[in-house]
């Protein structure tokens, strides 16, 4: 029975796998920010979770958005107490061939998926250095390590988070403070809908698995990268992907 909540903040937990993140951390026991873009859906997410008797608080933002940033943080601080868990979730899917794409797709790709990552961890670290303990997941994708058709901007953002949660780990682990990363495979939300339907069936005959992932399979990954039980992951990047991608 935990005595003090542990609080975590989830970006673009109004829906898909960030919805499911929220749920599953608030039924382990953490009070739970829930961010997204829109205030209606985090708002429905922070309902159920208080309707199954969890702790949540809702807040609409932009994680591109420093001031937008800036307010989150604010909000988990005084709703919750001190960040111990930050989960990088926030994404947008766009797929174009690359003679079509264009630079504010480009541009907007990386906003949200690098700038709002590097946004939000900046935000919560000093505290968590002070304090000698935090956790940080990133939620990269496995497009990021393999790429994916039509996926350049997408995959070259996924791959930025790898990267910075390779380097940070580097940085800041001695401190208390563990960072990982998650890679999903396709998992079943409107984000992977949004892409062509003939993607995704040829997609599903590839996986080893022969079925696209659940958003709550990824949460599992994620509340295990939150948990002591992960206390030796650092920096690693870790591939709930129905077996397409087997490093
Ligand atoms: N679904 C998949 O197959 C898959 C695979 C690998 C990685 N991912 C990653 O998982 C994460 C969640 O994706 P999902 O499939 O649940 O998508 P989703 O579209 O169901 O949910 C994403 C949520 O993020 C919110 N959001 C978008 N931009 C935001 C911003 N700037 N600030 C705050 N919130 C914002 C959206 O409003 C939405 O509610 C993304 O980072 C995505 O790239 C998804």
């Amino acid at each position: 029975m935990m005595t003090h909540r542990a609080s975590a903040i989830v970006t673009g937990a109004g829906s898909g796998i960030g919805r499911a993140i929220a749920l599953r951390l608030a039924a382990d026991g953490y009070a739970v920010l829930v961010n997204d873009l829109s205030g209606d859906r985090a708002q429905v997410v922070a309902s159920e979770i208080i309707s199954a008797g969890g702790m949540a608080t809702a807040i609409a933002g932009d994680v591109a958005r420093p001031e937008d940033v800036a307010a989150i943080h604010a909000a988990a601080e005084a709703s919750h107490g001190d960040v111990d868990l930050l989960v990088n979730n926030a994404g947008i899917a766009h797929q174009a061939a690359f003679e079509d794409l264009e630079l504010e797709d480009f541009d907007r790709m990386f906003a949200v998926h690098v700038r709002g990552t590097f946004l939000m961890t900046k935000a919560v670290m000093p505290a968590m250095l002070r304090r000698g303990e935090g956790v940080i997941v990133n939620v990269a994708s496995q497009l990021g390590q393999i790429g994916g058709i039509e996926l350049v901007h997408y995959s070259g953002a996924k791959a930025a988070i790898i990267g910075m949660t390779k380097a940070l780990a580097r940085e800041v682990s001695s401190c208390g403070v563990r960072v990982n990363a998650v890679a999903p495979g396709p998992i079943n939300t409107p984000l992977v809908l949004g892409l062509s339907e003939e993607w995704r069936e040829r997609k599903k005959r590839e996986l080893p698995l022969g079925r696209f992932g659940e958003p709550e399979e990824v949460a599992a990954t994620v509340a295990f990268l939150a948990s002591p039980a992960a206390s030796l992951f650092v920096g690693q990047t870790l591939g709930p992907n129905s077996g397409d991608v087997m490093l």
